[in-house]
């Protein structure tokens, strides 16, 4: 028996210059997708109150962040419209409007600053004037195929509006393979779908839900269509055949608390995957820095590396733009 230790893995943290030779995973800006909100009007900015340092922005300002995120490296953006009162509806037919606000955002960012690519959510919340992501049935419930029907022509819209990526973020069945159908059959051939497969039914959307304006109005809860936390399982049957359906990339959401089905999802499928660290989660770190509970930048740091750790090809964070920042 020797009397020293055969493996010694400090030896390869004695130093700095060490440990980043020897470092597995790394975090990079291109890692980083930016969720931006939009609002109407001309030079407005709306803080968003459980949101600290998270704005919407009119379609003048939006342009500029989509501009510093180009500058910082960051390599997509993600929009979520706040539709004005007046054209929300039951039918949430504002959706299908060719000259709606977030049409006329992905517009603007792609003619002022091409080189950044501009990602839009494909679901009817933040349309609809129950908050629900599509049509209601008879009995409350999400009314699947004719909800699918409909987010098949919005996902049109936004691909006319120039939108490099779509992603279906409402968890019906088989709107994959409807959206891939019918970006085909009017020649959007490179339009992305970035698939929301595995979306978890989450206490951690709230902040979001008012940045969009459907948290007030949202009707009961969304665990009809979005999935249970107690399953794991699920989540690969979802995200298979979301792929089998034509998603070029799909997501797992929320992220921290999900980083097993990131990983399982890694072993199991070669596709791009990505996490998205939801508006609550953001809170949650804003939160815990106000009170001096660790170091903020340190404990953000960490928890976007523990993504990539876990397979992610990228992930969605509000930080992004900061983050981004001092990484360069
Ligand atoms: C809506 C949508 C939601 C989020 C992204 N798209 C909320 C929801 O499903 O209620 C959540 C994002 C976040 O919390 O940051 N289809």
């Amino acid at each position: 028996m020797s009397h020293f230790p055969a493996l010694r893995l400090r030896r390869g943290r004695q130093s700095a210059w060490m440990r980043d030779l020897l470092a597995e995973h790394r975090l990079h800006p291109s890692d980083l997708v930016w969720p931006l909100f939009v609002v109407d009007g001309d030079k407005e900015e709306q803080p968003i109150g459980t949101l600290p340092g998270v704005s919407r922005w009119s379609i003048d300002l939006l342009v500029e962040r989509a501009r510093e995120a180009h500058d910082a490296g960051i390599k997509l953006v993600a929009l979520f419209p706040n539709t004005p009162a007046d054209r929300r509806s039951d039918d949430g037919k504002e959706a299908l409007n060719a000259d709606n606000l977030v049409c006329r955002a992905i517009a603007a960012i792609k003619d002022a600053v091409p080189d950044i690519g501009v990602m839009a959510d494909v679901a009817l919340d933040p349309y609809t004037s129950h908050g629900h992501d599509g049509l209601l049935a008879d009995d409350g419930s999400v009314d699947n195929d004719r909800t699918v029907a409909i987010l098949a022509q919005q996902a049109i819209v936004q691909a006319r509006a120039g939108a490099d990526i779509v992603a279906p973020s409402d968890m019906m069945d088989g709107r994959i393979g409807a959206i891939r159908e019918v970006l085909e059959e009017n020649g959007h051939t490179n339009t992305a779908i970035m698939a929301y497969s595995a979306k978890y039914a989450s206490a951690f959307y709230g902040p979001f839900r008012e940045a969009v304006g459907s948290g007030d109005r949202l009707k009961g809860d969304k665990r009809g269509y979005q999935m249970d936390f107690r399953n794991s399982a699920e989540a690969l049957r979802e995200i298979e055949q979301d792929l089998d359906e034509g998603a070029d990339f799909v997501m797992v959401k929320p992220g921290l608390a999900y980083l097993d089905i990131i990983a399982r999802a890694r072993d199991a499928f070669e596709a791009p995957i990505f996490a998205y660290s939801t508006s609550g989660e953001y809170a949650m770190f804003e939160a815990a820095a106000a009170t001096g509970a660790g170091e903020r930048d340190a404990m953000i740091m960490e928890t976007l590396l523990a993504f990539k750790r876990a397979g992610c090809t990228g992930i969605l964070t509000y930080h992004a733009l900061e983050i981004a920042r001092k990484l360069a």
